[in-house]
């Protein structure tokens, strides 16, 4: 007999759920597996749109990136003369910071201090400061899946015997919904108007607190922007109203802004919290995070973040630091991609020219597929999309025949569950289940990202309308 089994461990963990890797997912491998193997399928390649991993989808990595990070991790290479003086420079900069100049050597644990320094100056540039940023209110992480975790725990605690709150988005990108299960606290649902772009109304953020007050106390509001799933980028406007709310209840924000290089809508632009909340001098906490995952770099695998700390106590930061502590660092090699992210070669530099041509390549892709995406969507029956404005997907909605409903339910399927694994099954495209975002009751969607390459994103458009147009025939 062992010890452990599924109803002795921490239930929490057996909760959780993280649908952007879930079942369909394992399926998507087993077919391309099959493919491989030989399979007759009815289509020739399985195309994974559930997760938004560049790379993977072919994106090809920045040279300035891997130059800096092949030079690092190998410094015999920076007497290669093929390598640009002002990445030769850098790296000599970012091992000087390293342990015996090594990327093999533990940081400090909210990571190297000159690469906490360049994410200072680029929010100082960013947001067009008069001021310094201080660097030490900066803390470098694996990705900014960790920046969640982290602020998460250090706020679980309440006064009342009762969960904290924490009021998330709906649609919302699973890792929100994964960390409260683990922690244990209360999920806040407020829903987005999908009629409206998905914006963010603030008579829907009272609706949700004062319905969930009672039943504990909440503590955080986390904000996505640019969205994901839903693509939408929020106003200044909205942005204020947002900080507005908080301060009303004394709650703090958690702000997730990795996606703020990801923009594609006419006359859309990025606000960052920090900007709206110093212009109208709000004095609440305020977490706010980057990475290195998305933008033009989708340096996934590499995983580099960072939280910004804003109004923080001194001595709050300082137990959030010893929290970090407990974990040593992250890795080094994904501070230095964080290094690259935040500063960029500029104008001048030998990298210079080279970089702009390929991040300008990637973000014109990215940006023709989000218009494509929600005009091909728009064009199938049964199916209605909302504007791409920003990050890296869609997220349409389905109007599912009364039959397919029926048969998902008696098979005990979410519709759009039992929807996607159709289309999986008949034309190997994978794509996530609006039910793994969160929804409003009885309305269908899914997500898919942008990021397959052109002609494989036509070829996926086109599964998609097809597969659509046979589900209705079979089902109406
Ligand atoms: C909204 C959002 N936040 C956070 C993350 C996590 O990013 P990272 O890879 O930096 O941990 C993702 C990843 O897809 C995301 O979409």
């Amino acid at each position: 007999m062992t010890i452990l089994n599924p109803t002795n461990i921490n239930q929490n963990v057996r909760n959780l759920e993280y649908a952007v890797r879930g079942p369909l997912v394992t399926r998507a491998l087993e077919l391309a597996k099959e493919l491989n193997n030989g399979a007759e399928k009815p289509f020739k390649s399985v195309i994974r749109a559930n997760i938004g991993d560049c790379h993977a989808m072919q994106q090809k990595p920045l040279t300035f990136f891997r130059q800096i990070i092949s030079c690092a991790t190998y410094p015999s290479m920076l007497d290669n003369p093929d390598i640009p003086e002002d990445v030769k420079e850098r790296v000599n900069s970012l091992l000087d910071a390293c342990g015996g100049r090594s990327v093999g050597a533990y940081s400090e644990s909210c990571g190297l201090e000159i690469v906490r320094r360049h994410c200072a100056d680029y929010i100082k540039q960013r947001d067009k400061l008069d001021q310094d940023v201080d660097w030490q209110n900066i803390f470098l992480t694996t990705g900014a899946s960790e920046v969640v975790k982290v602020t998460m725990s250090l706020v679980n605690q309440s006064s009342n015997g009762k969960p904290v709150g924490v009021m998330i988005p709906i649609p919302q990108y699973p890792l929100y919904s994964a960390t409260l299960c683990e922690l244990g606290m209360h999920q806040v649902n407020y829903y987005l108007n999908e009629q409206e772009n998905w914006s963010l109304n603030v008579e829907e953020l009272e609706r949700a607190y004062g319905e969930a007050e009672d039943q504990c106390e909440i503590k955080v509001i986390v904000v996505i922007n640019p969205g994901n799933p839903t693509g939408a980028v929020l106003s200044k406007r909205n942005i204020i109203e947002v900080v507005e709310f908080a301060q009303r209840h004394n709650i703090m924000i958690l702000a997730d802004e990795v996606y703020q290089h990801n923009i594609w809508a006419e006359g859309a632009s990025f606000t960052s919290f920090r900007s709206a909340m110093a212009e109208i001098n709000a004095k609440l906490e305020l977490v706010s995070m980057m990475s290195a995952s998305k933008g033009y770099m989708g340096e996934c695998g590499l995983r580099g973040g960072y939280g910004e700390l804003y109004n923080f106590p001194l001595d709050v930061r300082a137990i959030l630091y010893k929290l970090l502590s407990a974990r040593l660092c992250c890795s080094v090699l994904g501070q230095i991609t964080m290094s690259c992210v935040v500063k960029p070669p500029k104008i001048g530099d030998p990298s210079y020219e080279k970089y702009e041509a390929e991040t300008k390549q990637v973000l014109s892709n990215l940006k023709s597929k989000a218009k494509l995406v929600a005009d091909t969507f728009n064009s199938i029956e049964g199916m209605q999309c909302n504007e791409v404005a920003g990050a890296m997907y869609a997220f349409p909605r389905l109007s599912l025949p009364k039959k397919a409903i029926d048969e998902a339910l008696a098979k005990n399927q979410q519709p759009d569950f039992f929807y996607a694994w159709q289309l999986l099954e008949s034309t190997g495209v994978c794509i996530v289940p609006g039910s793994g975002f969160g929804q409003a009751p009885n309305t269908y969607h899914f997500r898919t990202t942008i990021l397959p390459p052109p002609d494989v994103f036509q070829d996926m458009m086109n599964r998609m309308k097809s597969f659509h147009q046979q589900f209705l025939a079979r089902y109406s």
